[in-house]
């Protein structure tokens, strides 16, 4: 028996949304790491989600990663971002990607939305390619 007793210390929900892929291999690559360090990570791609209601989660630590379109974040996440309704104040993660053009509103806009509805970002990332 190991003495090392490795344990599973927080569930992360990553919430995606990619159509070429770029955003699943981010994805891929930010789990395998949260798994190296024992967390739990559940993937769910926005478009599996009936964004007409409203998104209830009571996770503790919440990804969301998705690209840069037309300088800003998709519509699809920015209705995502709406309908999300959190029971805690989780740790919050946004990850957004681009193709190396202006984008900081992909970003900026996400944020923008999740503060209107309450829910604090606690790290933003935007990685140029
Ligand atoms: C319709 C469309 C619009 C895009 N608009 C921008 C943009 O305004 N600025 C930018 O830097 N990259 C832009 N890109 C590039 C993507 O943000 C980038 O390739 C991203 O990594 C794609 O992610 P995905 O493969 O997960 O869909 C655009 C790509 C597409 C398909």
């Amino acid at each position: 028996m190991s003495i090392f007793k490795r344990g599973v210390y927080h569930d992360y929900r990553i919430i995606l949304f990619y159509s070429t892929g770029n955003g699943l291999h981010i994805t891929k690559s930010i789990q395998k790491k949260l798994i190296e360090n024992n967390e739990n990570v559940t993937r769910i791609a926005i478009n599996t989600l009936d964004l007409t209601k409203p998104i209830t989660t009571t996770a503790k630590h919440i990804g969301i990663i998705y690209p840069t379109y037309a300088l800003t974040a998709p519509a699809i996440v920015k209705e995502f971002a709406n309908r999300l309704q959190v029971s805690s104040s989780p740790y919050v993660f946004l990850y957004a990607h681009c193709g190396g053009g202006a984008a900081a509103d992909s970003i900026y806009s996400i944020n923008r939305i999740l503060y209107d509805n309450g829910i604090h970002v606690a790290l933003k990332e935007l990685m140029y390619r």
